[in-house]
Parts: structure tokens; C-alpha cells; sequence
């Protein structure tokens, strides 16, 4: 029940799959990035880029979250990748201590116990100087996020387990809640919820892993408004939170921080003499580094200029 059978999302509006499937480094969809689909043929080499074709109708089932995948699978990607993913209740844990720097104070969603939690239900109180509009637009990110576990947690990663929104441990999970405990208005909510989905990001190398992360993302927003309204969310509404979630949660290698397998003329940082002599271009290439964006000032920006000092680039 976990896998979010990908022919579903197509039922909810059919050009969901095509924002799902985006990549704004490269203006193409994301790639496979993984050796474990070549089997099925040479559109599923890791280079190709993954189409909706390939992961909907009949092959609707090619996708699987780690947990469903077989065995042999498993072990291919944890030699290949270091794919181990972590526990819901490690990642509690670790998410509770953000919060504690946060808040400066301890537990403030839940206490955890025995490898587990128990979620705390009373409204949450905020520190002085700070509001809950603050945590909201607080910026967080999962590095290499697999099916981003430590920003949603719909189910355990490792055991498969179902969590309830009530229970939920993300960051993404706690914005929600937040959200929910705070605004009464549909218009509001949704306004808030917004830009909680804003201010939460992740990256991962291999598609289909990044894949499951977006669609548990896009399934956590519809579980909110669920929860919260009783109803589900328009199809508007859907590809809002779907191109947010399209930039937030990108393909990126990062070590090199930029989009696996891709390519682009290499940009001469420096005229040599040979330029100056007008001597004909190399065609060496490079790959294409990853860009994000920046939802307060509507700017895209490369990643890598945020670890070398924050210069922006205007898009
Ligand atoms: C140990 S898993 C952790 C996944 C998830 N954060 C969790 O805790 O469950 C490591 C993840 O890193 C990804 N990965 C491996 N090499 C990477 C790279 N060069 N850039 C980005 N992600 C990478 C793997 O595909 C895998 O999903």
C-alpha cells in the first residue's frame, strides 16, 4: 500500500506526471541514473531520460519504493550507491534536534522512546522573538534524500510501516502541522502550506529514488488537505504544489553538484592566448550544474554558488 501506483497520479490529472517528471537544470526530464532498470531495455539506460510511458500503463509496476524492491535489487543499489536508507525513528530523532536549536527547548513534537516516538498533541508554543510563520519559511534540506524519509515520513522506509498525518516526524511533516494547528480558512491554509513546500528541499542521484520522494511529497499535501478539509485538493492546486515540488526535490550529483549524465560546451572561465589569437573553440564539454530556486525573490540560482559564498545568478 505504500507504493503510490503511478497510473493514480495520472487518474488525478493527467499532466501531473510530466511536472513530476521535470528537471530545471536541463529542461528534460529527470534520468534513470541507476544500472537496475537496463534489463527492461535500452530506454531505461541510466543516461535516458525517464518517460511516462515507461512507468505507467502496463509498466505502472516498474517503480517500486527500496522496501518493495526485491532483495538482489537491494543489494545491487547499496553496493552501487550506498543506498541504506535510515529509519523513521532515527530520522525523529535527528529532526528533533533541529528543532531543539530551533525552539531551545527539547521535544517539542514528540518524545521519542524505545526507537520510537510519541507525538506530543497539544498546540505547539513558540519562543519569544519568533513566529510560527518563521517555521514555516525556516529553510531545511535533505542531502543525497533517497525517498526523502527525513522530510516526509508516510511510511518507514525500512520497515514499510504506515505513519498517520497525526503521527508523522518529516520537517516537511512539522511545517504541516504547524500549518494545520494555526490556520482556520481554506485560502490561508493553503497559502501556509504553500510555503512550507517552499521552504523544504532535497536531492537525490538516482531518478527513481527522487522520483518516489516527489510523488511522497505531492501525497503528503493531498493526505493534509484530507486530514485537515475533508475533501481533495483541486487540480490546480495539485500542479502548484507539483512544480514547487519539481524544483525543491532535484536530481543532482553531489559531488560534483550537477545533473547526472548531463552535458553542455565547456564555459571558458579565463580567455587564453589561443582565444586572443582566434585560434577555433574547444569542444570539450562539462556536465550542467544544478540550479534551484529561491521562492522569496522568484529567482533560480546554481546550487554550487550557496557553497561558494552565495553569489546568485539571475535565471
Ligand atoms: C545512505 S542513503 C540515504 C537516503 C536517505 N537520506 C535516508 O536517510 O534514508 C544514500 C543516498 O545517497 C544517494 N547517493 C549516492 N551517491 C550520490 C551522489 N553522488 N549524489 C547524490 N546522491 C547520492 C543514493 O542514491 C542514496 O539514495
Amino acid at each position: 500500500m505504500i507504493d503510490i501506483i503511478e497510473q493514480e497520479i495520472i487518474k488525478l490529472s493527467p499532466k501531473l506526471f510530466n511536472t513530476l517528471l521535470m528537471d530545471h537544470t536541463t529542461n528534460k526530464n529527470i534520468c534513470w541514473a541507476t544500472e537496475n532498470y537496463k534489463h527492461l531495455g535500452p530506454e531505461y539506460y541510466p543516461q535516458e531520460p525517464i518517460k511516462k510511458s515507461l512507468i505507467t500503463g502496463s509498466n505502472t509496476n516498474v517503480i517500486q519504493p527500496r522496501v518493495e524492491k526485491e532483495l538482489k535489487a537491494q543489494v545491487q543499489r547499496t553496493k552501487e550507491n550506498a543506498e541504506v536508507f535510515t529509519p523513521s525513528w532515527i530520522c525523529n530523532e535527528q529532526n528533533n534536534l533541529i528543532d531543539e536549536s530551533w525552539f531551545g527547548r527539547k521535544d517539542v513534537f514528540n518524545h521519542s522512546n524505545n526507537q520510537g516516538w510519541t507525538t506530543i498533541i497539544d498546540h505547539i508554543i513558540f519562543p519569544k522573538g519568533k513566529s510560527w510563520k518563521d517555521y514555516i519559511d525556516s529553510r531545511r534540506l535533505e542531502i543525497s534524500c533517497g525517498e526523502a524519509p527525513y522530510l516526509v515520513s508516510r511510511y518507514d522506509t525500512v520497515t514499510g510501516k504506515e505513519i498517520t498525518v497525526e503521527n508523522r516526524i518529516g520537517l516537511l511533516d512539522r511545517k504541516l502541522r504547524i500549518v494545520n494547528e494555526n490556520t482556520a480558512e481554506e485560502n490561508d491554509w493553503y497559502h501556509w502550506t504553500k510555503r512550507a513546500f517552499e521552504s523544504t528541499y532535497g536531492y537525490e542521484y538516482q531518478g527513481d529514488s527522487l522520483l518516489i520522494a516527489r510523488e511522497n511529497l505531492l501525497y503528503t499535501f493531498i493526505e493534509n488537505m484530507e486530514y485537515k478539509f475533508s475533501h481533495e485538493p483541486s487540480e490546480k492546486q495539485l500542479q502548484e504544489i507539483a512544480r514547487i515540488i519539481s524544483w525543491n526535490i532535484w536530481q543532482m550529483d553531489g559531488i560534483t553538484f550537477s545533473a547526472p549524465y548531463s552535458e553542455r560546451p565547456r564555459v571558458q572561465s579565463q580567455l587564453t592566448i589561443f582565444d586572443l589569437m582566434g585560434e577555433p573553440e574547444s569542444n570539450e564539454t562539462e556536465p550542467i550544474p544544478c540550479k534551484i530556486f529561491d521562492w522569496r525573490s522568484k529567482k533560480s540560482l546554481e546550487f554550487k554558488t550557496m557553497i561558494d559564498g552565495g553569489n546568485t545568478n539571475d535565471k
